[in-house]
């Protein structure tokens, strides 16, 4: 098939399943619901639910762990390169949150091996138990799954050096408490690294909740409680940011 009708057959088979399979919802808490706005009018492709003015996307539902798993997706987000950007070392604990099949997961293990080990994280059991396939078929020994939660990845304090989240942020539905947990989590100079499709780039054929800015992504991430800097953003990836923030040192 040509690139493009096979792009097109990409797209429609991704609405499909985002129509078809959308993953539970969990109950809205009255605590934590003056956080976010709800509004009747919006994307269909967002819950209508918002955060600091961004409208949340629909979760990516696990039949769709295909679209992950695309021949293309290395020219398409260039893995490797992003991978070698991390900067990681044999012996760090790194967490990827919303791991889905696993892409990135088996890409970082043996990269902090030895000594190291990667914390899988995912709300979806189906995403978790595709990755455990890939493990045992690998024998890859250094990979933790970890079955987190809509408001938390359960993470133990200070226990990680870095966490990454590639496309997944954007659909947190409750990303102020996920990010408690997660700064929480990070060991003293610990980093979190945050890919997005870039929004203010038109030409990403993604659709538009499913992208971030730079600057909404630095404004959600640098609120004060979260004790983070944002330390660079890493344009090299074709079509999406790379940001990092680093946990400053603690007040005495
Ligand atoms: C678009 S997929 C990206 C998967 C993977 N990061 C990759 O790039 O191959 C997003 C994943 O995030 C997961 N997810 C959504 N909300 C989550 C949350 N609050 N905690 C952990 N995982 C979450 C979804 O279940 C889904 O597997």
């Amino acid at each position: 098939m040509s690139p493009a009708p096979r792009g097109l057959c990409w797209i429609a088979m991704l609405f499909l399943l985002q129509v078809h399979f959308q993953p539970r919802i969990s109950a809205q808490e009255p605590a934590t619901n003056s956080r976010y706005e709800f509004r009747e009018e919006h994307d269909p492709n967002g819950i209508g639910k918002f955060y600091l003015g961004r409208e949340i996307a629909h979760v990516m539902g696990h039949p769709a762990a295909i679209w992950l798993e695309r021949p293309e997706r290395e020219a398409e987000e260039r893995l490797t390169l992003l991978t070698r950007l991390l900067d990681l070392k044999p012996g760090m604990v790194v967490a990827d949150i919303g791991a889905g099949s696993g892409v990135l997961t088996m890409r970082m293990a043996p990269k902090v091996a030895p000594g190291g080990k990667v914390i899988a994280v995912d709300i979806q059991p189906e995403m978790l138990l595709l990755l455990q396939n890939k493990l045992s078929r690998e024998k890859v020994s250094n990979v933790e799954l970890l079955l987190g939660e809509a408001n938390s990845p359960k993470l133990e304090r200070e226990s990680v050096d870095l966490i990454l989240m590639v496309d997944v942020y954007h659909e947190f539905e409750f990303p102020y408490e996920m990010l408690q947990n997660m700064t929480q989590s990070l060991k003293p100079g610990g980093r979190i690294a945050l890919v997005e499709y870039r929004l203010e780039d038109p030409r990403v054929p993604i659709k538009l909740v499913h992208k971030m800015s730079e600057k909404q992504a630095v404004r959600e991430l640098t609120l004060p409680e979260w004790n983070l800097e944002h330390t660079e953003t890493i344009d090299k990836l074709p079509r999406q940011h790379l940001m990092i923030f680093t946990r400053k040192p603690s007040q005495p």
